[in-house]
């Protein structure tokens, strides 16, 4: 038998746990690919809405398919704000044939929250030098066209940053707009695999299974706190003190245990790192709150404002605590004073009968107080007869 420490047994056990978890999530897209079957490459109109782009970045760094794969064999992108080969008047008559010649086939691609304050004017396209539309418009227009609307990155989820208070543009996502069903990829910004898998699954198996949030569950089905390499530092209470030190960053606004995503086990820029294991708390950039709902960043989850209110849950629990041991000490106060507690305590209780009191109606003891009610009315009633 090998000896083994039990610091390398969990070692262990995390890592088959990771590569289980790894292979049953990359098996299908793996095979697809290399079973290299053509697909019809989908038609695409990716729009660029409230936003910074951060999407489109980030899938430049896809690796499994990289960008090359996904242009030439995957997406047909008809329409790219960035990728587009042209511009100006071309680039809007490819997007206006697109969505006349290919409705029903074409993938409505959205990035950046939608602009609805000012009936949408916060983001606007010119089709020509003198005529405009707004985002909100455009996406109303396109979207019963679609065949599939699939938002990436927490602002067309969610509204995301754009939608952070005081939201001035009323920036909201692409869900809340319009009444067809939508595939929120989300993350800010979103991991390039979580996009080009959701793609690819899109392309070989249809719409893959989805949460309440409509995010795909293949990559946002578990809580990070749940594939976190950190995790036993947490049950066995070991916390970091500052960001960057050793310890489960809990105490310093890890928002992990409440937010869904693959980021332990997936790691960004090719399985480099991602933010916990360099020693940042996850700010929870994948739940559909955020940023509002996950800030303050550096602090932990009781530190969290509760939504409609201005404080804080762990504020909000001590006034309810507070309010509660209130009402307790009043109520003692007002049994005192109504001498309820010397009846009951002192005088002793009254005894429930044993049977119905319809049984023995006349064993059943006087209250204290109406007998002392009938003792004072026969007294001031002799006093009425002696006059
Ligand atoms: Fe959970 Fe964050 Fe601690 Fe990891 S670092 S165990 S995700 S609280
Ligand atoms: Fe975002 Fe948290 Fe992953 S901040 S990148 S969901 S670790």
């Amino acid at each position: 038998m090998i000896p083994i420490s039990r610091r390398a047994f969990l070692r262990l056990c995390a890592q088959s746990l990771a590569g289980l978890s790894l292979s049953q999530q990359l098996l299908p897209l793996a095979k697809a690919w290399s079973a290299a079957v053509p697909v019809a490459k989908p038609p695409v109109i990716w729009l660029e809405l409230g936003s910074c782009t951060g999407e489109s970045v980030s899938l430049e760094n896809a690796v499994n398919p990289d960008l090359y794969h996904l242009l030439t064999s995957l997406l047909d992108i008809r329409y790219h704000g960035l990728l587009a080969p042209h511009q100006g008047q071309a680039a809007w008559h490819t997007l206006e044939e697109t969505a006349r010649n290919a409705a029903g086939q074409f993938w409505l691609i959205v990035e950046g929250s939608v602009m609805t304050g000012s009936q949408g004017r916060y983001n606007e396209f010119w089709p020509t030098p003198t005529q405009s539309i707004t985002g909100l418009a455009l996406v109303r227009q396109l979207a019963p066209l679609a065949r599939y609307r699939i938002a990436v990155g927490d602002c067309a989820c969610f509204g995301g940053p754009a939608a952070a208070r005081p939201n001035p543009g009323e920036a909201k996502g692409l869900w809340e707009v319009i009444s067809q069903p939508v595939i929120n990829v989300a993350g800010c910004p979103s991991h390039p695999d979580w996009m080009t898998g959701t793609f690819s699954h899109l392309a070989w198996y249809g719409p893959p299974p989805l949460d309440a949030y409509q995010r795909p569950l293949l990559f946002f089905g578990n809580t990070i706190h749940n594939l976190c390499q950190r995790r036993q530092q947490y049950e066995d209470g070991i916390f970091a003190k500052t960001p960057g030190d050793a310890g489960c960053l809990f105490k310093v606004g890890c928002k992990g245990p409440v937010t869904h995503a693959d980021c332990p086990l997936r790691q960004w820029n090719q399985g480099t790192n991602w933010p916990v294991r360099a020693g940042a708390p996850c700010i929870g950039c994948a739940s559909p709150d955020f940023p509002d709902g996950t800030m303050p960043f550096f602090q932990p989850l009781t530190a969290r404002q509760v939504p409609g209110t201005p404080w804080p849950v762990k504020k909000l629990a001590l006034y309810v605590g507070g309010a509660a041991a209130g009402g307790i000490v009043l109520h003692g106060l007002a049994s005192l004073r109504l001498r309820r507690i010397q009846r009951h305590w002192i005088e002793g209780t009254v005894p429930l009968p044993t049977s119905p009191p319809t049984a023995s109606p006349s064993k059943r003891r006087t209250p204290t107080w109406l007998r002392r009610l009938k003792q004072k009315l026969r007294r001031l009633l002799s006093k009425e007869t002696k006059e």
